[in-house]
């Protein structure tokens, strides 16, 4: 066990508590590694690249910059996402893809037809199209998804565009895409049914039921053309006052549920009222919607085989309330600035897709560069946001079997939900080694925490690693990275292990158990 000394030190050497701040708030926290959640899809630390903004033009894929490859991929951002381990990405959209012809994106560069972009109001240059991508998911060893276009688009341009991209048949498809140079099929498993189709603003937006009839005849031709692949329905993404959300999923549920492999749903939270507290609490807001839809999914799923899954896609979530409303159209738009506030409520996002992990399956962060981004760039360079830091800390390191804690925490209360709990907590076991994700939501306190291994004991070495900064508004820029991760090494034996959180921290704890 960590002495008390061997404690007081670990909280001396975070350099964001003054020790005075020392306070009596005490939590526990039990683990035991048999309590298995579920197994972590490592697609939960997933991305997403949309044709918008400076997303991909002057984000991921910069022509004329001196800073890209001759493919036209900027390296430094290739560099920062590569450290970030994207596990999937998502593209062409997001609003986008409801109006995008894939066929516009393929052949010479100089020959692809420019096209009005009516999601974000620009000229698509469609220089980027679907080699680029999947040559970009290829060089990133990440696993590409794609979202078809059923806004405008046909049932026929989806089932053509996973003929193109998979098909081994020699078709006038395959023949088109080997003449563009790429002989063997990539073989895209992840294939998206259209877009946030329940929202109003989205181009082709349908009813449910229109939604759902017109969505299940492209994946049938989907399937007919590639049954490998694995689809992904359009859930709900409008969750406003009198809006029947739950309503939405359950339709598209009954006509999806024998060709759907994952029902995406959508949240974007922001901190509007300048209320911390509020504003840390929104994770409380996703596992209700992420229960409910469970439900749903059970709903429909009943009377089926027992083979039959359909899991989770949170394919579009992060924060976003600043960069956000009708004056956001053409080119420097959504770039959201962030603050330590916000990549702790990124990290409470993260505990909780790891808390599903037996039907959260897939999440996709929104989005990658420069849009609501955790990479932001100019032409001279980059900096790395706040929100980096949580994500790049669960993708490399909370993988394996998600554990089913017991949390003893001080609570406060909460204008949306009773009562909140100051410590938010999420773990994760693998190969001898537990992961356990830690936010103090507590503005101002440390907590001090006793942790207690119920199977096995600590085995010596423990890597602690803290997203903290001086203040709860504390944002990085071109000159500095305020907001950021530390790191350090502890040693424990025995079953207990005290810990002092930091206030407004995020803290995972590495440690080898046997
Ligand atoms: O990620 C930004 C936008 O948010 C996406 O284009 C859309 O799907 C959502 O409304």
């Amino acid at each position: 066990m960590l002495s008390r000394r061997t404690f007081s030190a670990a909280l001396a050497a975070s350099p964001f508590v003054a020790l005075s701040q020392q306070s009596s708030l005490h939590a526990r926290i039990k683990i035991d590694t048999e309590r298995v959640i579920g197994d972590i899809d490592p697609k939960i630390y997933g991305n997403f690249i949309e044709h918008l903004g400076r997303c991909i033009e002057g984000g991921v894929f910069d022509e004329k910059s001196p800073l890209s490859d001759s493919n036209g991929f900027r390296r430094d951002v290739f560099d920062a996402v590569k450290n970030l381990n994207v596990t999937q990405l998502r593209w062409p959209g997001g609003n986008f893809s409801s109006n995008y012809n894939w066929k516009d994106g393929i052949g010479a560069r100089d020959q692809r037809p420019p096209r009005l972009e009516m999601a974000w109001g620009t000229v698509e240059s469609n220089r980027f199209g679907t080699h680029e991508f999947l040559q970009y998911a290829e060089m990133m060893k990440t696993e590409p998804y794609i979202c078809t276009n059923l806004g405008t688009g046909s049932w026929v341009d989806a089932q053509q565009w996973v003929e193109y991209c998979n098909s081994l048949q020699d078709t006038a498809m395959t023949r088109l895409r080997k003449q563009n140079g790429r002989q063997d099929p990539w073989k895209v498993t992840y294939w998206g049914l259209g877009n946030e189709m329940d929202g109003p603003w989205q181009m082709g937006h349908r009813t449910a039921e229109d939604y759902g009839k017109f969505a299940l005849e492209a994946a049938k031709l989907m399937k007919f053309t590639d049954p490998s692949v694995k689809l992904v329905a359009a859930g709900s993404s409008n969750f406003g006052t009198g809006i029947d959300w739950i309503g939405w999923n359950r339709t598209v549920l009954e006509y999806l549920k024998n060709h759907a492999d994952y029902l995406a749903i959508h949240m974007y939270v922001g901190n509007r009222d300048n209320d911390f507290g509020d504003f840390l609490a929104s994770s409380v807001g996703l596992d209700e919607r992420i229960k409910t839809t469970e439900g749903v999914i059970n709903q429909a799923l009943s009377g089926e085989p027992r083979s039959k899954r359909i899991y989770i896609a949170w394919d579009e979530w992060n924060v976003w309330y600043r960069a956000r409303g009708p004056q956001q159209r053409g080119r420097r738009i959504l770039e959201e600035h962030y603050n330590l506030e916000d990549a702790l409520v990124v990290a409470t996002f993260l505990n909780s897709f790891v808390n599903h992990a037996h039907i959260v399956k897939m999440a996709n962060m929104a989005q990658l560069v420069n849009v609501i981004a955790p990479i932001f760039t100019n032409e001279k360079g980059l900096f790395l946001q706040t929100i980096y830091y949580p994500l790049q800390l669960f993708a490399n390191n909370s993988k394996g079997k998600a554990l089913e804690l017991f949390v003893d925490s001080p609570k406060y209360p909460n204008k949306r939900f009773d009562e909140v709990r100051y410590v938010d907590a999420s773990a994760a076991y693998d190969n001898g080694v537990v992961v356990l994700n830690v936010v103090n939501r507590h503005r101002d306190q440390a907590i001090e925490t006793e942790l207690e291994v119920e199977d096995k004991q600590f085995a010596g070495p423990v890597d602690i690693s803290e997203v903290n900064g001086p203040d709860i508004k504390s944002e990085n820029n071109f000159d500095s990275t305020t907001v950021k991760t530390t790191s350090r090494s502890a040693r424990a034996d025995g079953r207990k292990l005290r810990y002092s959180f930091p206030p407004h921290s995020f803290t995972m704890l590495k440690a080898k158990v046997g």
